[in-house]
């Protein structure tokens, strides 16, 4: 087969590419030899690269593409924000309008005891708000030792040195001396890869609890302050909790007053098939972390979400450093704002929680049968349009890839060559789906045509290269 030319400009690009930019998350030493994808331009569920490749995107950018691409009311609304107001700050008594629309509606839309919004631009930036105010809270309520935060391993909080501390995934640890003091991992949800003694989904859950109270003894509970959890943890495997697990965690948190904070800047705004992830968990939160959907990926915000518990004990502060030194330029910036509610408008428009219920459900039913018996997939698992399908050496025994980077390799090349992009996993061998919540049941079954031949290509190399053994 003729290896297709290159277009002279893409290939220029590519190569300052090369030249000028550390990646986050690429391994550096392969740059210069790895390809580079520039995307160009996008519309719905595809994206196209500089090569003229359209794909069809089911990772949903990283997970945060929720209205799909190409939305004129919102780049309109952008447009016009622009012109009257391109930034003001949120510092001090300062504010807008958008800003505060937004607010309000946001705590509307939550799950019950959302009382106020702290501002952001990142996922890592709310989570890292999270844990000043837990501190704040805790210095203020002279519990001066109760500072330590428990989050679980697997999980994925972000990337500046708190948040980076808080994700649960060692290779974002080790060349970066994190965690910092004071962050600990419990057990994570990961059914697949439980001790060989657990038989059931609740003995499983019992297992999890008992890992956690075990760890709040150990520490001594009058030194944590905080439980970190994404409802579904994302980006660390697609993992579902077993049943009642956050009732038997909160029941545990509250035993020892420690508070609970759900990460749902991926689970928020639908993706999971309704609004926020947590409600139908049994997830009662009394700090929670928003970002990705909040704007779909239109504009970078995101939001720390304060329940009245935490915020009445930070209000009624009178000392003299009663100031909150806290917040970035670009907090609550007036055009991230009309670009959410423009976003917030669509998903409630098109009911697109619905629709990421309705479809999502059909996409996993259609997984399930596309692969059942595969010799390969060892589970497929999730929650309306965010879904795990996991690949085993050896699925009967559950026994996961000795060499897993390289089926990991095998595995993404396969699913480029099919022009499907999804999300990979991190210590496993896995395609993660988070596709536009616009999906339509025409989208997910091409979704799992393309998947399914992937993997199928992906089964022949791991025999013929003797990577199952
Ligand atoms: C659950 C979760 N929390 C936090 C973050 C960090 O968000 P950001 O990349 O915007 O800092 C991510 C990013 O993937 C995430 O998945």
């Amino acid at each position: 087969m003729a290896t297709p030319t290159i277009p002279a400009a893409a290939s220029e690009v590519e190569q300052l590419d090369r030249a000028d930019i550390l990646h986050g998350f690429a391994t550096l030493h392969a740059q210069a030899s790895s390809d580079v994808v520039v995307i160009n331009s996008a519309d719905g569920m595809r994206v196209t690269d500089s090569r003229g490749r359209e794909f069809l995107d089911a990772g949903g950018g990283l997970w945060c593409m929720n209205v799909g691409y190409g939305r004129q009311a919102i780049t309109d609304a952008a447009a016009a924000q622009m012109a009257k107001l391109p930034y003001f700050h949120s510092f001090g008594h300062f504010s807008n309008e958008p800003l505060i629309r937004l607010a309000d509606r946001l705590l509307k839309l939550a799950p019950p005891g959302m009382a106020r919004a702290i501002f952001c631009s990142s996922g890592s930036e709310a989570n890292d708000t999270q844990i000043k105010v837990v501190r704040r809270y805790n210095n203020l309520l002279g519990r001066r030792e109760k500072k330590k935060i428990i989050a679980r391993l697997n999980s994925y909080h972000g990337s500046t040195v708190a948040a980076g501390s808080l994700s649960g995934l060692p290779m974002m640890h080790e060349s970066f001396d994190l965690p910092i003091p004071g962050i600990l991992h419990t057990l994570s949800t990961d059914y697949l890869r439980r001790p060989a003694h657990i038989r059931s989904p609740e003995q499983f859950t019992q297992y999890l609890v008992d890992g956690l109270t075990q760890l709040i003894e150990a520490e001594g509970p009058h030194t944590i302050a905080a439980f970190l959890a994404e409802p579904i943890t994302g980006t660390g495997g697609v993992l579902v909790p077993p049943p009642g697990y956050f009732r038997e965690v909160k029941r545990v948190l509250d035993h020892y007053d420690i508070l609970l904070i759900a990460d749902e800047v991926i689970t928020g705004f639908g993706r999971t098939g309704s609004w926020f992830a947590s409600p139908g968990l049994e997830l009662k939160p009394d700090l929670m972390t928003v970002a990705k959907g909040l704007t779909s990926g239109y504009f970078p915000m995101s939001a720390s979400l304060l329940s009245a518990k935490v915020a009445d004990v930070l209000y009624a502060d009178r000392s003299s450093h009663a100031m909150f030194a806290h917040g970035f330029t670009s907090s609550g910036h007036p055009v991230g704002a009309v670009i959410a509610n423009a976003n917030l408008d669509i998903l409630e428009r098109e009911d697109l929680p619905g629709n990421a219920a309705r479809v999502g459900t059909y996409l996993l039913e259609r997984l399930r049968e596309r692969f059942d018996g595969h010799p390969l997939v060892g589970e497929i698992r999730g929650k309306g349009l965010l879904i795990g399908i996991e690949l085993d050496a050896d699925p009967a025994v559950r026994r996961p890839f000795a060499e897993y980077p390289k089926v990991s390799s095998l595995l993404s090349k396969a699913c480029f060559a099919e022009r499907l992009l999804v999300r990979g996993g991190h210590d496993r061998t896995m395609a993660a789906l988070a596709p536009p919540l616009i999906a339509t049941r025409a989208d997910a079954d091409e979704i799992v045509a393309r998947l399914g031949r992937a993997i199928d290509r992906v089964t022949g190399e791991v025999k013929s290269a003797g990577l199952s053994a």
